[in-house]
């Protein structure tokens, strides 16, 4: 709507995990490259966390993406309500498994001989599963002895699980400590610091065509990471609004007036909030009578 007004290319703010836009923090370079190396190296269980938006996904992309440059095999398992018998059909699906995709017995049996074949031609296949942390405990434990598959040189299967943090107190149960232990990677996405958020954000817009930014000054970019509490996901809602307040008042620098317009429509709440506001509403009080009497 307001590409056109400040001269972007495309939207810079979408909130679809779009690998394009790639911001390189160092900590997702970490967990990018950790999970390359752990899925080359045959290292069987990998465990992405990472509160909700902080970019868990955007690395499963990166992944997917890498993977198919690779020539690798994999199933992606993106929505995670499953009962057991829909993760397999899934897994052959996306596998193309040529069997009765409703047996499991039959999936198993396809499964294990594409592993054989991949792993006797040198290459290794991939299960990815987002949003681990609704996964049933019988699914959870079908991974678990999906992730015992093994051959002299290593897992056949390796297994990449994104969640939110509370998967990993999931895995604390009694029942999934097995699989715990099985775990030899883990990477943990925390939000973004005020430097890297001013970054993520110079970035998303040099991508579209601006280069020095010109429309989020300093203090607001600053607020932006403080009501934001540096979770990209969030950033972008706050910098899609901001353009379009923006625009709307035909201006192409945003402020904190319309900054605060922004996160009282989204229902933000964020730390000094109170505070804040309140100050800057005793700023612009304006007395009903002038002082000088005139
Ligand atoms: N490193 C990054 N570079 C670019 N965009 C990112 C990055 N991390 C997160 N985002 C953006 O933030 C939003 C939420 O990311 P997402 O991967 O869906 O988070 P999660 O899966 O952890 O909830 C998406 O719009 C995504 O593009
Ligand atoms: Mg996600």
């Amino acid at each position: 709507m307001y590409n056109a007004f400040f001269g972007f290319s495309e939207s810079p703010f979408s909130l679809s995990p779009d690998p394009a836009f790639l911001y390189r923090s160092e900590q997702h370079e970490e967990a990018l490259a950790n999970l390359i190396y752990g899925v080359q190296s045959r290292k069987g269980f990998l465990v992405l966390t990472g509160e909700v938006g902080t970019g868990k996904t955007t690395m499963l992309e990166c992944l997917r993406d890498h993977l198919q440059t690779q020539h690798v095999e994999f199933a992606y398992i993106f929505n995670s309500r499953l009962t057991p018998e829909q993760f397999f059909e899934m897994i052959a699906f996306d596998l193309d498994l040529n069997c009765d995709r409703k047996s499991k017995p039959e999936v198993l049996f396809a499964l294990n001989n594409l592993l054989l074949q991949s792993a006797h031609e040198g290459r290794t296949t991939v299960l990815i599963v987002d949003e681990a942390h609704n996964l049933d405990w019988d699914v959870l434990e079908e991974i678990r002895l999906l992730g015992n598959l093994e051959n002299r040189r290593g897992k056949l299967l390796q297994i990449v699980l994104a969640g939110q943090p509370e998967f990993d107190r999931k895995l604390d149960a009694p029942n999934l400590r097995q699989l715990k232990q099985r775990i030899v990677l883990r990477c943990h996405l925390r939000p973004l610091n005020l430097m890297e958020c001013t970054e993520y954000i110079e970035s998303r817009l040099a991508k579209v065509g601006m280069r020095d930014q010109t429309v989020f000054p300093d203090e607001v970019l600053a607020q932006i990471h403080n009501r934001s509490r540096g979770i990209p996901r969030v950033i972008n809602a706050i910098c899609d609004n901001l353009l379009l307040t923006a625009f709307a008042m035909a201006s192409r620098v945003s402020s904190i007036e319309m900054l605060d317009e922004v996160c009282h429509d989204m229902r933000l709440d964020w730390p000094g909030q109170s505070r804040a506001l309140r100050r800057r509403s005793e700023e612009s009080f304006e007395p009903l009578y002038s002082p000088r009497g005139d």
